[in-house]
């Protein structure tokens, strides 16, 4: 396999990797960054738990060619913590206990807070929206969709 060297911004950090030119961007995240966080559920862009943000966006990252990011921001749940403090979305999901075996979360939280960003105070129907490629086999929506509603709060007050 041909190795190329990709050039971005992970969690506002720029780095440089050796990858292999066909990698897709959830492997290089991590196997070679080393970030576990993001999880591969199906594998094929339908379950979400691979989501990361890119450029702004929420994405499937195990359909994404990893060549494809040279030059751009991704963000990964390993960022979304700042100074030791939790990012909304993830307090929100703990206090309302939104999560059970948690290999969906990191993918759910990366949605959501792709959404905030963009929309601070989101309707109950744009939060479904957001999150309706994220799947959940534990613990069901209702949790999650109220816990994104207090962390659109917090996202309100800047
Ligand atoms: S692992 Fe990427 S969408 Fe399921
Ligand atoms: S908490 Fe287990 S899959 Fe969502």
């Amino acid at each position: 396999m041909k190795k190329i060297t990709l050039n971005f911004i992970l969690n506002e950090e720029p780095v440089s990797l050796e990858i292999d030119e066909n990698a897709r961007l959830l492997d290089v995240i991590r196997d070679v960054a080393g970030l576990t966080g993001t999880k591969e559920g199906c594998g094929v862009g339908e379950c979400g738990a691979c989501t990361v943000i890119l450029e702004g966006e929420a994405v499937d990252s195990c359909i994404v060619l990893a060549a494809s990011v040279e030059g751009k921001h991704v963000t990964t749940v390993e960022g979304l913590a700042k100074n030791g403090k939790l990012d909304p979305v993830q307090q929100a999901v703990l206090d309302h206990h939104a999560l059970q075996c948690g290999f969906c979360t990191p993918g759910f939280l990366m949605s959501a807070k792709a959404l905030l960003d963009k929309k601070p105070n989101p309707t109950r129907d744009e939060i479904k929206m957001a999150i309706a490629g994220n799947l959940c086999r534990c613990t069901g929506y209702q949790q999650l969709v109220e816990a994104f509603e207090d962390a659109a709060k917090e996202y309100q007050k800047g």
